[in-house]
């Protein structure tokens, strides 16, 4: 069973955002189900490594999206961004090193993060970028 689904509640009214949503979603999902499924270091690492490419592609869509817009939020919104970027690269580091384990703790941050975003911070950008 998937950890968590999308919901039409998340919709941030973009569609090209909902989509690049959904597909983290998916990503959380997969690295959720791979590591209770017991997969190794290397088939999680890899899904880590997917996973900060697809964030960071998307962070950067939404920003370049923000500045065309003139998005007053976009210094504040872009602050998260990065905290969130650093804080999983060092997990990443960590976990690539051998010093941390992926656990339940850790997919619960991914998934709380991503819905809080989306539903606290992404959603004030609607009414800007929604065409
Ligand atoms: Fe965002």
């Amino acid at each position: 069973m998937a950890l968590f689904t999308w919901s039409d509640e998340y919709s941030v009214n973009v569609s090209g955002f909902d989509t690049q949503h959904k597909k983290l979603v998916d990503l959380i999902n997969e690295l959720h189900s791979a590591m209770k499924e017991g997969k190794s270091k290397e088939v999680l690492g890899k899904i880590i490594g997917e996973l900060i490419s697809y964030t960071k592609f998307h962070f950067s869509a939404e920003e370049t999206l923000m500045v065309q817009a003139k998005y007053p939020g976009l210094a504040k919104h872009k602050e998260e961004h990065e905290a969130f970027t650093k804080k999983v690269l060092e997990f990443e580091e960590k976990f690539q090193r051998g010093s941390v384990v992926l656990s339940q703790e850790i997919i619960l941050f991914l998934k709380d993060w991503l819905i809080n975003h989306i539903q606290g911070t992404d959603k004030k950008y609607s009414p800007f970028l929604a065409k």
